[in-house]
């Protein structure tokens, strides 16, 4: 059954290269399953973009002496690159300082509040007493009123996941300098969340296949819920798009507020880009269509409860009624998928606590595929999961190299010692047809899994399909066959075909080297398309790199598919290389393991 799938995936904030943290949350799930996706003849649309505004990127552009949009263009450039070499087959990653994502949030906000739901209210903002700057929410620390964690900014705390306002902290004090802040009036926009908020428990009630744990979280959210501000004192963000304070220099959307609306405006972006402007309603306006959305579990309030709310009140859906804006109305979310952290032997993985290890390091020493493979067995999915070294070195080593690498060259190259090309079956015995039939099950099984998001399970399912293989060799010894050609060529044809099976499972997560081994067996062209990084320019904007791809014209479909007899075999190359085991003590140079 093909449909419409739009994966839509989180935001990173342009404040850094990324480390592998954040690709194992967002990046590559979101990606295994849109491969998958594809593969089993749906219509996929996977769109995000680099997070440009607020206060994230103003800190770190005053620690790098470069102004906000200076500093945003630096690691919009080089998250694109990190990305591309993970091979995130994206169809648009692109970024929120485009004029197109500015008219998208403008004209979402004008929606929401000419249906009543954005509301014009005084409230009090943080100003910091020695220099009677406004203070923004990520520069006050203090207590969470909520779960008691000292370390609650205040916007978020990071403990329990909770959206605050800074007001709402005990002991609140300042990051610079520890004063602590002065609280003063000022008006601001607020999203009258609790209009909206019986539309979006009656939508969560039917989200009954969710994880258990994401849908009780934001169903109790929903009961304690206020009106949130989505504007703030502060001039790196989006103009509010209404007289009398479009032209205020300090007044500003909130970083999260348009930030969600990328997922928006990046769909639009793509149509233009793909030559049909309206090509991005037949995933949001046609209720069939379905969406999933990745992110840690720290971005799961905005996307359960926030970007929902926007929804519903953008066209009228909720309890002051009301008509849809421009934009029609929007499907809700099918599915959150949400990743929990992953550490580096107990730390949460932090710029700060010097406990990095970036993807662009990790990918021109090991390459894109062996990062992919432990983040799917190893990474974060259900549980907080811990990177080492060691547990690196012996996945790669045991797994990839020994399980899987191995099993493709010494197949393909007796194959092609002996008879040159795919050779041709005699009469299959018992044991021949067990294994096809075993490796033929998994399409469903593994299928299943991934429709499901579970990346460990489907990914042990195809290893376990590897490891069958392996057995039947070792069993059938073809290599002692010399005086039953016909015996040896039967055996040697269904391995192959075995081999050439597993590849097609094993291609979601490892795109790169099923191009390799779709190629040794004789393969020519696109089996799995990778992105690539194109200059685009737009009205208004100066250029910026953008991923997408031409996905359609991969071959690669999730479906058995025959060998064809006499089809010339290549020698193969080597998939995986081995790692040495010292590396599992020492880390490379570049994230020594503290001793
Ligand atoms: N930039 C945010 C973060 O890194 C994520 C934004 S997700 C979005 O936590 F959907 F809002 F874009
Ligand atoms: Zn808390």
């Amino acid at each position: 059954m093909s449909s419409r799938v739009l994966t839509a995936v989180a935001w990173p904030y342009a404040n850094g290269p990324r480390h592998i943290g954040h690709v194992s949350g967002f990046g590559v799930p979101s990606d295994v399953f849109s491969r998958y996706m594809r593969m089993s003849g749906n219509e996929v649309l996977m769109v995000s973009g680099t997070d440009e505004f607020g206060t994230p990127i103003q800190v770190q552009a005053e620690q790098e002496g470069l102004t906000a949009k200076e500093l945003a263009n630096k690691y919009n450039r080089v998250i694109v690159e990190d990305l591309h070499g993970l091979g995130l087959s994206y169809d648009l990653f692109t970024r929120t300082t485009t004029k197109n994502h500015e008219r998208v949030t403008q004209d979402m906000f004008t929606a929401l509040y000419n249906n009543g739901y954005v509301v014009a209210k005084k409230g009090m903002g943080a100003v910091s007493p020695s220099t009677g700057r406004t203070l923004p929410d990520r520069y006050i620390e203090g207590t969470c009123p909520i779960c008691g964690y000292d370390g609650a900014r205040g916007d978020q705390c990071d403990n329990c996941g909770n959206q605050l306002d800074p007001i709402e902290l005990k002991n609140p004090r300042s990051r610079i300098n520890g004063e602590t802040p002065k609280f003063v009036e000022t008006e601001h926009f607020y999203l009258d969340l609790p209009a909206l908020a019986d539309e979006v428990g009656r939508w969560l009630d039917t989200r009954t296949d969710w994880r258990p744990n994401v849908l009780k979280f934001s169903q109790n959210l929903l009961k304690d819920l206020h009106p949130r501000a989505i504007t703030r004192d502060l001039d790196w963000g989006i103009p509010i798009p209404l007289d009398g304070w479009r032209d205020q220099p300090m007044k500003r959307i909130y970083v999260w507020f348009d930030a969600v609306i990328g997922y928006l405006s990046a769909s639009i972006e793509w149509a233009y880009r793909s030559g049909d402007p309206n090509a991005w309603k037949k995933w949001w306006n046609d209720p069939e269509a379905k969406s999933y959305y990745f992110m840690g579990k720290d971005n799961i309030v905005f996307h359960s409860v926030i970007w929902p709310s926007m929804l519903l009140g953008e066209s009228g859906r909720g309890a002051k009624g009301g008509t849809p804006g421009r934009f029609g109305t929007l499907n809700l979310p099918t599915e959150l998928v949400s990743s929990e952290y992953l550490t580096m032997s107990g730390s949460k993985f932090s710029t700060s606590r010097k406990t990095v290890i970036y993807v662009t390091d990790f990918l021109k020493e090991f390459g894109p595929d062996a990062l992919r493979y432990y983040i799917a067995v190893a990474g974060p999915e259900n549980s907080d999961s811990d990177f080492t070294w060691d547990e690196f070195v012996r996945r790669n080593n045991t797994e990839l190299a020994n399980e899987w690498g191995n099993l493709v060259s010494r197949s393909i190259s007796m194959a092609h010692k002996n008879v040159g090309a795919i050779p041709t079956a005699g009469d299959l015995l018992p044991a021949d047809r067990e294994l096809l039939s075993a490796i033929q099950g998994g399409f469903g099984t593994v299928g299943d899994l991934l429709g499901k998001n579970r990346f460990k399970n489907s990914i042990t399912e195809v290893m376990r399909l590897a490891g069958l293989t392996n057995r039947y060799l070792s069993e059938t010894e073809p290599w002692k066959l010399k005086e039953d050609p016909v015996r040896r060529d039967t055996i040697l044809h269904t391995v192959l075909q075995a081999v050439t099976d597993i590849n097609t499972m094993m291609t979601p997560f490892l795109p790169h080297a099923s191009q390799k081994v779709f190629e040794s067996l004789g393969g020519s062209g696109v089996w799995a398309q990778q992105p690539e990084i194109r200059t685009v320019s737009e009205e208004g904007n100066s250029d910026y790199p953008v991923l997408t791809g031409d996905y359609a014209a991969e071959q690669a479909t999730w479906a058995h598919r025959p060998i064809v007899p006499g089809t010339p075999l290549a020698k193969p190359t080597p998939l995986f290389p081995k790692l040495d085991d010292s590396l599992g003590q020492t880390g490379p140079a570049w994230a020594p393991i503290a001793k």
